[in-house]
């Protein structure tokens, strides 16, 4: 991957995990813990994607609320005190096990590294303190700077803009695939980091590589 410079990294999904709340709580969620996890990220993509089409942004916090607020109520199981417990884990999500030792491997090799997320600053800073990940991110970017989601290219041009780096020359990974076409489709190299064994979607762009963790990117790049 030459002129590489840059490594840029989705939060959710691809640097933390986004069932871990629900996990750590499954006793008091019960059974269908796996079930609430899964509706509850699937409608907070979903709001971001109608919000951007209706021009009604709100915070991936507030949408983070109000999809959990919706799975709940499907699933019959409506707990106001359950969901501010399960909101609080999601300031403090773990990162998946090799995201540390493949950050200070990016950082001994000379890549500068940072998120771009759909999460909101206090969100990600939050995350990124609690996986001690502060010293290993050049910059952290959240969609609070444009007020419009992914897959809007003009999240995606945060990255030149504050970088100051042409886009050929930034690795981009994400594990949501509708990311990573985006992505791919708006002139990163992309990495899809296929976490959960899914397809290929049938969208613009196509990744540069497909891996299924981020163990072994540093041999990619
Ligand atoms: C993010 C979501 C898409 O971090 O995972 O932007």
């Amino acid at each position: 991957m030459d002129g590489v410079k840059v490594c840029i990294f989705d939060a959710y999904g691809t640097l933390f995990d986004v069932n871990a709340a629900c996990r750590e709580l499954s006793k008091e969620v019960g059974e269908q813990w796996q079930e609430l996890a899964t509706l509850w990220r699937l409608r907070q993509v979903e709001y971001t994607w109608l919000r951007n089409s209706m021009n009604e942004y709100i915070n991936f916090w507030n949408i983070t609320e109000d999809a959990l607020e919706y799975a709940m109520e499907t699933l019959k199981m409506k707990n106001e005190e359950l969901k501010n417990k399960l909101l609080d884990l999601y300031l403090k999500l773990e990162a998946y096990p090799e995201v540390e030792k493949v950050l200070i491997q990016l950082k001994k090799e000379g890549y500068q590294t940072g998120i771009l997320s759909n999460g909101s600053e206090e969100m990600l800073a939050s995350a990124v303190k609690n996986a001690k990940l502060e010293n290993l991110l050049d910059k952290v970017l959240s969609v609070e700077k444009c007020k419009v989601y992914k897959p809007s290219s003009k999240v995606y041009d945060l990255v030149e803009k504050e970088f100051k780096i042409n886009k050929i020359n930034c690795a981009f990974f994400s594990s949501n695939a509708w990311d990573m076409h985006a992505a791919a489709h708006y002139g990163f190299k992309t990495i899809w980091v296929n976490r959960f064994e899914g397809n290929l979607e049938k969208l613009p762009g196509k990744p540069y590589k497909i891996v299924q963790t981020l163990e072994k990117i540093v041999d990619i790049l």
